[in-house]
């Protein structure tokens, strides 16, 4: 199955399992969980989320995977960077990415994809790891963004 199939059907299950759920953690679980089981690839599926009381700093939300660190300050790594420019980043080779936090040495590459509330301002960003080098591309980015635009709270 082409990725921009499975992501297709990724997009209809979450769409029909979130709807009418106003928990922000039961629609971010529920992402990480179907995302990490659609593909294969998939180490590390999860948020960070802005601590409302530390506003430039990301705290661990719900995830599929191996123990992420806990807190990730903005600018720092590839989750902190992509908090402080608000844009999705794609890293082909997460070790050559300067500053990158190796939680888990399996990881090769990520994207990681900014969530807004419904008043704009960030609320937290979506971390894919995979296991294989230069995983993603503009048709993850294309429909991991759009998922996202689905979790506004
Ligand atoms: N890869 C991230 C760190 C978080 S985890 O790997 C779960 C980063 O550099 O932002």
């Amino acid at each position: 199955m082409k990725k921009l199939d499975i992501y297709k059907d990724v997009a209809q299950q979450i769409a029909a399992v979130i709807e009418g759920e106003t928990s922000v953690t039961a629609r971010y679980a529920t992402v990480s969980c179907l995302l990490n089981e659609a593909f294969e690839d998939f180490f590390w599926t999860g948020f960070y989320v802005v601590d409302p009381l530390k506003p430039e700093e990301l705290v661990v939300g719900p995830y599929q995977g191996t123990l992420g660190c806990l807190r990730i300050p903005f600018g720092k790594g590839v989750c902190g960077a992509c908090a402080k420019v608000e844009e999705t980043i794609i890293v082909e080779d997460v070790h050559a990415f300067p500053g990158h936090i190796a939680c888990d040495s399996r990881t090769n590459s990520e994207i990681v994809v900014p969530v807004f509330d419904k008043e704009g301002k960030l609320a937290a960003v979506l971390d894919v790891d995979s296991t294989k080098h230069g995983s993603f591309d503009e048709v993850d980015k294309a429909a991991l963004e759009a998922i996202c635009k689905t979790l506004l709270a």
